[in-house]
């Protein structure tokens, strides 16, 4: 499972599930850019990482603006090379009744789980792709596209599956440059962005309110899957989809 000396860029870093995952493949040896556009949390949070005796950078960068992506990008790479491993973790999960729904706000979510992790795709993709050593794709998606919904989330599951889309397509058409890309389906997680979620007006109802069998997953759960599509364990595991949903899907 050892990532050392492997470049890892985690988008959504800075908070929550990114946060874990962060730590986990920097406990693993990755140097983890930790990509977020909260400049400080991700700050405190390659800080903390440092502080423990791992290796981390930061990147500001605002996953809804291509221009970002690729300036964010261009930067990280002339820093430390091309990447081994991209997660787009990344997401907002605010939520809108479906029959009082806006278009802007189901284009302010897909703009940053769906479109932002197709750009970090291509440019992570191409990077790797040059560098002929192979890599890693992992993208966090949802357990929301295995039933587990609440009202309110149409925009946001449609957005997730536009990325476990992207995640098929995209192990077709990387798989000759030896980069395999695989989907985590989080189950329910009590981080900063799953608490503050936007729609605090819409009911919090639906089948998501089950009780998982095995409890509450933390991020740590979540990372783990993380960590073993991201390792040489996984080299040959392309195109899956893993949901780590403390045994919802029975409850
Ligand atoms: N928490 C859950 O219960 C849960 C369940 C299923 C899936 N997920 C998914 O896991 C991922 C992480 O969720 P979380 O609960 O840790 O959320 P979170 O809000 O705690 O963290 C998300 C991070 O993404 C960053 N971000 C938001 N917009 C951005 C942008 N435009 N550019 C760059 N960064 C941006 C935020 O600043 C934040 O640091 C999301 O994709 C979410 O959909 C979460």
């Amino acid at each position: 499972m050892s990532l050392d000396g492997r470049l890892a860029i985690v988008t959504g870093g800075a908070s929550g599930i990114g946060a874990g995952i962060c730590e986990m493949l920097a406990r693993a040896g990755a140097l983890v850019v930790v990509a977020d556009i909260d400049g400080a949390g991700a700050a405190a949070r390659a800080e903390a990482l440092l502080a423990d005796g791992h290796r981390a950078a930061l990147l500001q960068v605002d996953l809804a603006d291509e221009a970002s992506i690729l300036a964010g990008c261009r930067a990280v790479f002339a820093a430390h090379g091309a990447p081994w491993l991209l997660v787009n973790n990344a997401g907002l999960q605010s939520r809108e009744l479906l029959l009082e729904g806006s278009a802007a706000h189901w284009d302010a979510i897909v703009a940053v789980n769906a479109r932002g992790a197709f750009l970090m795709t291509r440019e992570c993709g191409r990077a790797m792709a040059g560098a002929k050593a192979g890599g890693r794709i992992v993208n966090v998606a949802s357990a929301a596209l295995i039933g587990s919904l609440i009202m309110g989330l149409s925009a946001y599951t449609a957005s997730k599956g536009a990325m476990l889309g992207l995640s098929m397509a995209s192990a077709l058409e990387l798989a000759p440059h030896a980069i395999t890309v695989n989907t985590v389906l989080p189950g329910g997680v009590g981080t900063p962005g799953a608490i503050n979620a936007g729609g605090g007006s819409v009911p919090a109802e639906g089948p998501t309110r089950r009780a998982p069998l095995l409890g509450r997953c933390e991020p740590a759960d979540i990372a783990a899957a993380v960590l073993f599509f991201a390792s040489p364990a996984a080299r040959f595991v392309t195109n899956q989809v893993l949901a780590v949903d403390a045994g919802w899907s029975l409850s």
